[in-house]
């Protein structure tokens, strides 16, 4: 069984023999009742499950949580367990390696609760608000005594708080249900002679908590305001994710995205945008009537894969002001592929320009739970984060599917506004963001309250009245799981992830880089990524297949294996490994490579036609604008007649897999020369969004008919 460690930055004393003993197992004890009453474990005596390690010096942290004192070398053991950090008030304002101790713990182990343990006679420590509590020395060092304070601590760092105030729930009042769901606690289904095996295979629980909002003791999503166990775990959520603010959202990213941009962009206002990013995100900026103005696409032809978009685009687009200056940039770190973006240098170039930073963060919930997620910046020399939204600089707002990489059920996602925001709207006094001081007032005042106030206004727009509880209470527990362990369960994945390449590169013959796309393969060429900051998240596993005729061999042969992939493109395979990805679905991947070795090997270049021919196809910006295209009268006309017309629909076709015609846009002979490409090498299904009839052509597509045509375009991009 394993232990959690409690890392102690502790200034030695005569009597530590006899005291640490007494201290480890008073907090073992309490850990053991902690978790006897949050998450339902009898933990044996016998084993201690919390293990005292005492660092002496500041400067002797880094050697005791990562290997060789270098984050990017992975956790020692007590590193990666360490689930607590407490710090002796004397070295309270220390250095460590000549960061300042709070701005170095911000950095490396965000996520871990902190104590500051205070002795008696010493002057009290000016404790900030978040996070730290302020506990003296006698609590620790005769916990026997205090057995209940601590509990109530290790509560307060860890209960998860709706899913504890829902078992409770469930557990113990519940009686007889007279509202929603229909099945009324599994009834339904247990009492039927055909079908109570379906009770049976989901178990009872899981339909007991499918509650409804009728039992108000628990909180309604559409109240976040009232005090109730969902707005306090949803508070926890924000303590943990290092924001000024986390909102749960039940029906994915994909409804994150839509109430956020509802909710920070007014009609006809510009948004820069990655014609890459999520559908969601185009169907926002529908729904929001903002002017989407795309940043450059490139297609990198041999991976078959979208390439980020760089930073010296970036702040070209940023300094353009036509047809007016934008308000928000939307980026997706990291990419499917797991290409991180240098988030703080984004930042920066943003905040210059007076632009808000927003980081679709759906494939990375896990990225401030471990310190490999860092890089010290050369210039400053102080470290920084690729967490979209953290203490240090970064973005300023940041969604997440929890369900993607996290333990969290399907649909379950966070909002995280990050602290730098609210300090821009109520503390700083910059002319470039005037604009949002204005937007979001109160008595004439820049005020979170209002920003608050006006999300929840847009989430009561998209969420469900009828939210399903067990995937609230996931949302709770995922959170607090890597609070309570998520360093080491990103360590280990990242440890099994570098084993798992260097096997297959070895079982192969060739370099890692041979098998595996890395940041310059996929990023391919238009800067210098890695100096600039950009990193390829290596729990995206990128398999590199010699050609399309070996990558679809390499995926017959694991379908023979059972063995499900998260993506494919024409050369590749993209296997994600999340927190439940277990060290045996790495042996199993590696008996198939192991068996197909001769397939493996990075593909060809591309002839460069593919390349032309999809760049400029998705090169066009709209001139209409996309809500009134979307929603004004349109006309059904075949696809190759709909050149010149302005799109009222999307359509999508994989490959590429971006919209290829957008609400808005002209249509143009490449973009129906794309698509009818498509049709002939995939089939019609590839192209979400055509409409036929049994699967043959004709095919048709929606487009403005001429009255509206003419109406919207003499009103061009105006709202
Ligand atoms: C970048 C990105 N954003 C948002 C979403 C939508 O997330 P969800 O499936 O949680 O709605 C996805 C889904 O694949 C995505 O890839």
């Amino acid at each position: 069984m394993r232990s959690l460690t409690v890392l102690w930055l502790h200034a030695p004393a005569a009597d530590d023999a006899h005291v640490m003993p007494i201290v480890e197992h008073g907090l073992s004890d309490s850990f053991r009742d902690f978790c006897a009453e949050a998450f339902n474990v009898r933990m044996p005596l016998e084993y201690p499950p919390l293990k005292l390690t005492t660092v002496s010096s500041p400067d002797a942290l880094p050697q005791a949580l990562f290997a060789d004192g270098d984050p990017a070398n992975g956790m020692t053991e007590g590193g990666d367990d360490a689930c607590l950090f407490m710090v002796d008030d004397s070295l309270y304002g220390c250095s460590v390696c000549g960061v300042p101790l709070k701005e170095w713990l911000k950095v490396y182990i965000p996520a871990l609760p902190r104590v500051v343990v205070t002795y008696p006679g010493n002057a009290p420590v000016a404790v900030p608000q978040r996070r730290w509590a302020k506990k003296p020395f006698e609590v620790f060092s005769s916990p026997g005594q205090h057995h209940e304070r601590l509990v109530h601590l290790f509560k307060a760092f860890w209960l998860p708080r709706f899913w504890s105030a829902m078992r409770q729930y469930v557990q113990v009042k519940a009686g007889t249900n007279w509202h929603t769901p229909g099945h009324n606690g599994g009834n339904a289904f247990a009492a039927s002679p055909f079908l109570r095996g379906l009770h049976e295979a989901f178990g009872s629980m899981i339909f007991r908590s499918d509650l409804s909002v009728s039992v108000e003791s628990l909180g309604d999503l559409s109240s976040p305001e009232a005090q109730t166990p969902l707005s306090e775990a949803q508070r926890m959520s924000s303590e943990i994710f290092g924001s000024a603010l986390s909102r749960y959202v039940t029906n994915g990213t994909s409804t994150s995205n839509k109430a956020m941009l509802m909710t920070l962009l007014k009609p006809g206002e510009v948004v820069l945008v990655d014609r890459n990013c999520h559908k969601s995100v185009h169907h926002a900026i529908v729904t929001a009537g903002a002017v989407p103005r795309y940043l450059p696409s490139r297609w990198n032809p041999r991976l078959c894969v979208w390439s980020p978009v760089s930073l010296a685009e970036i702040e070209s687009e940023l300094a353009e002001s036509a047809p007016s200056k934008p308000r928000l940039l939307v980026l997706t770190s990291c990419t499917y592929e797991g290409v991180l973006y240098p988030v703080w240098e984004v930042a920066r170039l943003c905040e210059r320009a007076g632009v808000l930073f927003y980081a679709d963060e759906a494939w990375a919930a896990y990225l401030g739970f471990h310190p490999f997620y860092t890089r010290a910046c050369p210039e400053t020399g102080r470290a920084v984060r690729y967490n979209a939204v953290s203490e240090t600089l970064g973005a300023h707002f940041s969604v997440q599917s929890t369900h993607k990489t996290m333990a969290a059920f399907s649909q379950a996602s966070m909002i995280h506004v990050s602290l730098r925001f609210k300090a821009l709207l109520e503390e700083d006094a910059s002319p470039q963001f005037r604009w949002l001081r204005r937007r979001f007032a109160m008595n004439g005042h820049g005020s979170f309250e209002k920003f608050t106030h006006d999300l929840h206004e847009f989430l009561r727009y998209w969420h469900s009245t009828s939210p399903h509880y067990p995937f609230l209470a996931s949302l709770d527990v995922a959170g607090v799981q890597m609070r309570l362990e998520g360093m080491k369960l990103v360590d280990e994945r990242l440890k099994w992830a570098a084993e798992f390449r260097a096997r297959v590169a070895a079982e192969c013959g060739l370099e890692e880089g041979e098998c595996f796309a890395g940041l310059e393969d996929i990023a391919a060429d238009g800067a210098d990524w890695a100096r600039d900051g950009y990193m390829k998240d290596p729990l995206k596993i990128v398999l590199m297949l010699k050609t399309p005729a070996a990558c679809a061999a390499f995926k017959k042969a694991l379908l023979k294996s059972h063995i499900q992939w998260e993506k494919a493109t024409a050369t590749t395979i993209l296997f994600l490994v999340t927190v439940g990805t277990v060290e045996e679905h790495f042996e199993d991947l590696f008996r198939v490579c192991r068996i197909n070795r001769d397939l493996i090997g990075a593909p060809g270049r591309d002839g460069g036609g593919m390349a032309d021919s999809i760049t400029r196809a998705v090169s066009g910006q709209p001139v209409v604008l996309p809500r009134h295209a979307a929603l004004c009268d349109g006309e059904f006309v075949t696809l190759d007649a709909s050149v010149g017309r302005i799109a009222s629909q999307f359509l999508v076709p994989y490959p590429p897999g971006i919209p290829v015609f957008v609400p808005g846009l002209r249509i143009t002979e490449a973009m129906v020369a794309l698509v009818n490409g498509v049709i002939e090498s995939e089939g019609v299904a590839a192209v979400h969004g055509l409409f036929c009839r049994g699967g043959h052509a004709p095919f048709y597509v929606e487009v403005l008919n001429r009255d509206e045509e003419s109406r919207l375009l003499s009103g061009e991009l105006k709202p």
